[in-house]
């Protein structure tokens, strides 16, 4: 038998990047059914949904009936991801017990995403603190390789955004490539650079896979000590402020790297490939709507 090298978390993040930019609203139930799926695939963890404004996303405009109705079980964490105490207030009215924040390395990307700079955000995270108590907090850095409208961004840039996380309390950094254009390179030089200040325990990796770089930037990671990586059931995703972007890695894909690596993930196949399958059928049996209307 060959000897496991330890194991990786799973943040399954499918229900809210794989759904956001869809234009189609999808039907509750539908959701429902999907993120029980992934439940029963013994994930670690879920991102269920977001508490931002439905105007910006309305497909997600449904977060507290969502939140309501999906069967939970004891072993996955539960998160929502919120951008400012009324999506907080939201999430703790929706029991969550995890929350996702998110800002930016790119100050561009910061402003069309939520319409705020980078020091701003932090201020609204500063406000939200007291509230949020003992919850996990997660946050997330966009850009932190490439930003659709700034190009190419300093690796420097994203340090005082981790600092002011570690700030913060927070111990749970997820670090995006949003537009999936960071090659292995490029992602080793970043990681070099935090891991020479930070360890690598702080942080996840948070890939799209728009350009197909994503599994070697994962195997990067994982070789540069790196134990967390988010993707998303079947691949689907993308982010609706950043032109170009498309899903994030699937976690199938995920999953194989992993055991190539001799990673353990403790996730069921079979259920997953479900979960997979059963949200792209929805997603297709929407897309043959369009193309018949
Ligand atoms: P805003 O429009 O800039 O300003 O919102 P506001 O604070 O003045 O609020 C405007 C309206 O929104 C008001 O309502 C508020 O009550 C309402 P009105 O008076 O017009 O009727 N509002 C809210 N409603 C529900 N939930 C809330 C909320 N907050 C305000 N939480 C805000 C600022 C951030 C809310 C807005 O810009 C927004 O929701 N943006 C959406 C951002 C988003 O969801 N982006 C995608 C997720 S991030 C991502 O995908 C990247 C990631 O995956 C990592 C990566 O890939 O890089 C995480
Ligand atoms: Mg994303």
């Amino acid at each position: 038998m060959t000897k496991s090298n330890g194991h990786v978390r799973i943040v399954e993040v499918g229900p809210r990047d794989g759904l956001q930019s869809i234009s189609d609203i999808i039907l509750l139930q539908d959701k429902i059914k999907y993120i029980n799926l992934l439940t029963e695939s013994c994930l670690p963890e879920i991102e269920v949904t977001s508490f931002v404004s439905p105007k910006w996303v309305p497909q997600l405009a449904d977060a507290i009936d969502v939140s309501r109705h999906i069967n939970k079980n004891n072993h996955t964490r539960y998160t929502a991801l919120v951008p400012n105490n009324i999506g907080l207030e939201n999430a703790i009215k929706s029991e969550y017990k995890s929350i996702a924040l998110f800002t930016a390395a790119s100050e561009t990307f910061s402003m069309k995403n939520i319409h705020c700079s980078i020091e701003d955000s932090f201020k609204r995270f500063n406000d939200m603190a007291p509230l949020w108590g003992n919850l996990h907090v997660r946050g997330y850095i966009s850009t932190v390789w490439h930003c659709p409208f700034e190009g190419e961004i300093n690796a420097k840039s994203v340090i005082p955004v981790i600092e002011k996380y570690i700030d913060l309390g927070i111990q749970d950094i997820s670090l995006g490539d949003t537009i999936g254009k960071a090659t292995a390179d490029e992602t080793e030089k970043l990681l070099t650079l935090l891991l020479s200040r930070w360890d690598a325990s702080l942080f996840s990796l948070h890939c799209h896979d728009t350009y197909d770089f994503a599994s070697k930037n994962i195997r990067k990671g994982i070789e540069m000590g790196i134990r967390s990586f988010d993707s998303s059931a079947g691949g689907i995703g993308g982010c609706p402020y950043a032109p170009g972007a498309s899903g994030n890695i699937s976690t199938e894909k995920l999953i194989d790297i992993c055991e190539t690596s001799n990673l353990s993930t403790g996730i069921n196949r079979d259920k997953l490939k479900q979960a997979g399958q059963f949200i792209q059928s929805i997603l297709e049996k929407d897309m043959v709507h369009h193309a018949k209307n």
